[in-house]
């Protein structure tokens, strides 16, 4: 099948989500069980099991799945990312899966390898390319700083286009789901570009804490993330990826969301008035 053919709107099969636990699979799984689509949860507290360090977990999980959102962790640019996602692609094809939606990195180079491998099984595909998320604030590894009152980035005063997860969970589903995304590299923005200090001062505004943006080097990010929790083993590939796309070739705005949706990404205020009313912020 190559990129541009289309399969059935209601294929039969289950959709299975790779990560679907984590940040963006939560809701997509979500989305499909609420339109009543079989969904299936691909991760290694699922059952059954999914591992991607563990090839012998990889077909249990793709039996019947016609469709699958592939999320790798931690990174698409982590080394071995693009060997297992292409590997993964074609045994996916094997089992029967005739429509892969990834998600990747806007502006990374180890992601676009990733993507070819996605790109040359022989399915409908479709690529999220997505700029970071707004809710690395709140759920993600930006939480801690946020917490603490001081957001420390080797990210200069670079602007970012934060996009929401809501948009990017919609676009998924979309993909997984509907007629016309096959073939589809849609770049993932937020609809307003924001420095790092911007960002830190809206979340404060909204909390009535004091946030701060502090930049700094790859090398004392790394060493203030051990401290803030984020696992060792990550660190050093986190202040590499950062060090990559963090020198503004992202600042700029894209219409993934658009193309893919019909209608405008939602905007970083919204998301930080969502952020604080869940309490995420307060602390005590
Ligand atoms: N953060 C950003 O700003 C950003 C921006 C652009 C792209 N991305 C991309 O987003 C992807 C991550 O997606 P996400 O944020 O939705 O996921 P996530 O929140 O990081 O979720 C992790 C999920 O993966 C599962 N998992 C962890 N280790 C696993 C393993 N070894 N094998 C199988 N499953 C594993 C977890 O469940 P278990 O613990 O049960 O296994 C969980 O379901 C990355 O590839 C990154 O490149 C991130």
């Amino acid at each position: 099948m190559n990129a541009t053919t289309t399969v059935p709107t209601t294929p039969s099969g289950t959709t299975l989500v790779i990560g679907g636990t984590g940040k963006t699979g939560r809701r997509v799984a979500e989305r499909l069980l609420a339109r009543g689509r079989p969904a299936r949860i691909g991760s290694r507290s699922a059952q059954p099991p999914f591992d991607w360090d563990d090839e012998a977990t990889w077909a249990p999980v793709l039996r019947d799945a016609h469709a699958v959102y592939i999320t790798y962790y931690p990174d698409l640019t982590f080394p071995g990312a693009a060997e297992r996602i292409r590997a993964f692609a074609d045994l996916a094809v094997k089992c029967g899966a005739r429509r892969l939606v990834l998600l990747s990195g806007r502006g990374e180079q180890g992601a676009v390898l990733s993507e070819k491998g996605v790109r040359e099984a022989d399915a409908d595909w479709t690529i999220l390319r997505s700029t970071w998320f707004s809710q690395d604030f709140s759920e993600h590894f930006l939480l801690e700083p946020v917490l603490s009152g001081v957001i420390a980035l080797p990210a200069g005063d670079v602007a970012e286009p934060f996009v929401d997860l809501e948009d990017i969970a919609d676009v998924a589903v979309a993909a997984l789901t509907e007629d016309g995304h096959a073939g589809q590299t849609y770049e993932l923005t937020g609809p307003r570009l924001l420095t790092f200090a911007e960002a830190a001062d809206e979340i404060g505004a909204a909390t009535g804490r004091d946030v701060r943006y502090v930049p700094v080097s790859p090398e004392e990010y790394a060493r203030l993330a051990v401290e803030h929790g984020v696992p060792p083993e990550e660190v050093e590939g986190l202040a590499a990826l950062f060090s990559e796309v963090l020198d503004g070739r992202n600042a700029h705005l894209a219409d993934g969301v658009q193309r893919a949706l019909g209608r405008e990404p939602r905007d970083f205020r919204d998301y930080v008035r969502t952020a604080a009313a869940s309490g995420v912020w307060t602390i005590g």
